[in-house]
Parts: structure tokens; C-alpha cells; sequence
């Protein structure tokens, strides 16, 4: 049989764009795409280093093992695995979720738990559970950048509080509550990502974590903890997760298996108060009606063979080295006044730059010596961010993140010249190695948040 004829569509011109304008929802205005979607494009091309998807390296999971696994699935369980599921999903699947918030001592009643389509789905559920437009959100500065197009749909008015290296600043947050207030507004929730930040890598401080469960409980308001990272600390001291201190009553708690086995497999969840849950489950059944079955039984089968933290443990071991790769390059090819952080785990640092330099401008530069980096300002709702730039270092081997950073500090370093040969003030210029680093070959073809 021929094949069917292919209509070809060359991009949307303005008339049609006109055509369908009238129809869309007001909403679609404020929609935002995210920085890293917007950037896959040029780095799919193999030759591009990329130091900007936030991807776990997930050529380190045994073939063996997902092949053994995914078998015996077929053997044992064909009809079920390819059936839809629960909205709330399988029991066996919150039992490992229970399992993976005990490693980082949360007790979760399995009846607060709902398994979405990543945490992605749990931040987009909780939005549409919560917020109506013009409701105020808050969160870090900078934030999650996947969490902005989100408060963007839903038409949020979000707000920034300042971090630094001990997290979000509660003195800042209790003088924009007291603002709101004087508004008479009440913030639908506050937006944290405390362990491992990303974008920042920052970790907020336990006494900062006391005060804003403290902050929370005592004004009734809503804290939503996003802890991906939290299990893949490679140095200090654990911190108790804000889910820990608060026992569950105002802070609602996203996870995910994203970072720790896989985010191919699509699988997070949400834990909250049952109101709250209640039109949550709504939600999803309006959006997907169930998680996948099919890796939901893919974790049940992982999980029996009750190694899980094994494979956690090797990766963070991983990216360790890698995080002292691309610390030891920092030192070596970004320029003095240069800042960074210094993460003891998760999968980015936030370096900032002289605040002469645009790193939007210098990313432009930078992938025309294909290299890529995500620009700060995907991380703020409102342009600031502009000389600072989210570096990842789980994706990429130590030699290509070496590579990459030297690619970066060389562009960097063109723009410091530049700056002093317009304003006749020379700042200092690390020397550059003139030899490009030999066989780095990117492995990576996607981009994660
Ligand atoms: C803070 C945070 N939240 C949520 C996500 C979404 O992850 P996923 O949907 O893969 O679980 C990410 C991914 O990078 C993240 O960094």
C-alpha cells in the first residue's frame, strides 16, 4: 500500500496566527516556555557540550537489571502492566515511595500519597488545585526554572524572596507576607526546593527550616516542598525535610524516582493533607486519569529486589567527581570575580558572573563554540538573574565538563576584554589554554529540566 501523503507545514505565518488567535484562552498569553525546552534544539547536535539540561546520567543503570526486569514483567503480569491503573496509583508503588521518603526519615500515612507523572505533574496538579489567576505564589529567587511556566498557566502573581547559601532569606519572606497583608492577601502557597536547590545548588540551613514551618503553622499557610536531590548528597550533614519538621499538616511534599533511577519512566508524587488530596485526585483524573502502569510495575519489580539505595549511593559517588571536576575548571577558567556555589549535592551550580556581562548574550557566544549553559534569568519572573548561570554536572563526563567550562571561560573572557577596551578598565583575565581538550565526545541527546 502507498503511503499516505505527508502535509508539510512550513512555520506559522501571521495570517495564521490571526486565524486562530480569537480562540484562545486568555491564559495562553502569560504561558511561558522553559529555558531548557527552548535550548534542546541546538543541543541535541552531538557535537554541542551541553551544561544545561538538569539530566541524570542514566547510562549508569545496568542493562542487565532493567532488561531482567521489564521480562519478567512480561512473563508474569502482561495484561495488568498494560492496563490503566488507579488514580491514585498502585499501593505497591506508595509502598516504595514510603520506603524512599523513610531513607531521609519521613513517615507518610500511604493514604496522603498520590503517584503522578513526575513531580512536574505534582507542581501542575497542585497549581490547579490551588491557585486562581492573579493569587499570590511565592518562591525562591531563584527558583525551579520548570516551576515558572507553571505559575505562569495558572496565572499566578508569583514572588521572589532572595536566597543565599543558606537558603531562602525568612526575614525577606515575613516582610513580603507582611506586605500581602497589608494588602489583604494571603499567598496560596511558598514554593521551596530546600535541599540541593535547583537551580542554586544551595541547601537551606535547619534553623531556617524551623522558622518557616514555624512561619507556616502558626499563619495556616500552605509550604510545598520539591525534594528530588535530597537522597543524592555527596557531602556535610543531612538536614531534616520541612515534610520531617511539619509532620504533614501544611507542608505538602513532592518526590520523585526522576534523579534516583530514572526520569524516562515518568513517575513522582505528592503528599497531602486529604482535602487537599481529595481535589488533587480530581485534578488528575482530569488530566491523565493514571500514572503509567506500565513503570509503576517496573518500580514495584526494582524496589522487590530491595537494592534501590545501592544504585542511589553509586551515581551520587558519580557526580561527586563530577561536581569536583567542574569546581576545579571554575577555578581555573572563570575569571576572579566570579562567584559559585559549592554544592555538597544534586546536579547544578549557579555561578555568577561581573554584572557587566548578560549570560543570555554570552550563551549566544558560547554555543558558537558549542557549549551550553542555562542563563539565570530562566530561574526569576522578572529579568533579574541576568549575569548568573545554571552549570550541570551529572550529565556529562569529567572530561567534557572540563572542556565545557574552559569553552565558557574563554567566551567569558573575550567579553571581559571587550568590557575593558569600551570603559579602559582591565579587569582580571585568567589565562586561557590555547589547546582544545582532546576526544570529548558528548554523550548526552536530550534535556531535562
Ligand atoms: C525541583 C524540581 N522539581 C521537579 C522536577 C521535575 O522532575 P520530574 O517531573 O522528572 O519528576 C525537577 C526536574 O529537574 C526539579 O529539578
Amino acid at each position: 500500500m502507498a503511503d499516505p501523503p505527508h502535509r508539510r507545514r512550513a512555520h506559522a505565518s501571521s495570517s495564521d496566527l490571526e486565524r486562530y488567535a480569537g480562540l484562545f484562552a486568555a491564559r495562553t498569553q502569560v504561558m511561558r516556555s522553559s529555558a531548557m525546552r527552548d535550548l534542546m534544539a541546538v543541543t541535541a547536535r552531538p557535537d554541542v557540550i551541553s551544561l544545561a539540561g538538569g539530566l541524570p546520567d542514566t547510562s549508569t543503570f545496568p542493562a542487565q537489571t532493567f532488561a531482567a526486569q521489564m521480562t519478567r514483567i512480561a512473563q508474569e503480569s502482561t495484561a495488568e502492566a498494560l492496563q490503566y491503573g488507579p488514580t491514585e496509583g498502585f499501593r505497591e508503588t506508595v509502598d516504595c515511595i514510603v520506603e524512599v521518603m523513610g531513607a531521609e526519615g519521613m513517615l507518610p500515612d500511604p493514604e496522603d500519597v498520590i503517584v503522578t507523572t513526575g513531580g512536574q505533574q505534582a507542581i501542575d496538579l497542585l497549581c490547579k488545585t490551588l491557585v486562581d489567576p492573579g493569587d499570590a505564589v511565592i518562591c525562591e529567587a531563584p527558583t525551579y526554572p520548570g516551576a515558572i511556566p507553571v505559575f505562569c498557566s495558572y496565572q499566578a502573581d508569583t514572588i521572589q524572596i532572595e536566597c543565599d547559601d543558606d537558603g531562602m532569606r525568612i526575614e525577606e519572606l515575613e516582610a513580603a507576607l507582611a506586605r500581602l497583608d497589608g494588602e489583604g492577601r494571603r499567598p496560596k502557597f511558598i514554593y521551596s526546593v530546600p535541599t540541593f536547590q535547583n537551580p542554586a545548588g544551595v541547601t537551606m540551613s535547619l534553623e531556617r527550616r524551623r522558622r518557616l514551618v514555624e512561619l507556616a503553622r502558626s499563619r495556616e499557610l500552605l509550604v510545598i516542598e520539591d525534594n528530588p536531590y535530597g537522597l543524592l548528597r555527596f557531602g556535610g550533614e543531612s538536614v531534616p525535610p520541612l515534610y520531617q519538621l511539619d509532620g504533614g499538616d501544611f507542608v505538602i511534599y513532592i518526590g520523585t524516582f526522576s534523579k534516583i533511577l530514572s526520569p524516562g519512566i515518568r513517575l513522582g508524587w505528592a503528599v497531602a493533607p486529604p482535602p487537599v488530596m481529595e481535589k488533587v485526585v480530581l485534578g488528575k483524573q482530569a488530566s491523565d486519569l493514571c500514572t503509567s502502569t506500565l513503570t509503576q510495575y517496573f518500580v514495584r519489580e526494582y524496589f522487590g529486589a530491595g537494592r534501590w539505595s545501592d544504585y542511589v549511593e553509586s551515581v551520587s559517588g558519580i557526580y561527586r567527581s563530577r561536581r569536583d571536576a567542574m569546581i576545579e575548571a571554575l577555578g581555573r577558567h572563570f575569571p576572579p570575580q566570579a562567584t559559585w556555589t559549592e554544592p555538597e549535592g544534586g546536579l547544578f551550580i549557579w555561578a555568577t558572573l561581573p554584572e557587566y556581562i548578560d549570560t543570555g548574550d554570552l550563551l549566544a557566544k558560547a554555543l558558537r563554540r558549542d557549549v551550553a549553559f542555562v542563563p539565570g534569568q530562566a530561574a526569576y519572573v522578572d529579568g533579574r538573574g541576568r549575569s548568573s548561570m545554571r552549570l550541570n554536572f551529572s550529565g556529562s563526563g569529567e572530561d567534557e565538563i572540563r572542556e565545557g567550562i574552559r569553552r565558557i571561560g574563554k567566551t567569558i573572557a573575550e567579553q571581559v576584554e571587550l568590557y575593558g577596551a569600551l570603559t579602559g578598565e582591565h579587569p582580571a583575565v585568567p589565562e586561557q589554554p590555547a589547546e582544545e581538550a582532546p576526544n570529548v565526545v558528548p554523550f548526552r541527546k536530550a534535556e531535562g529540566e
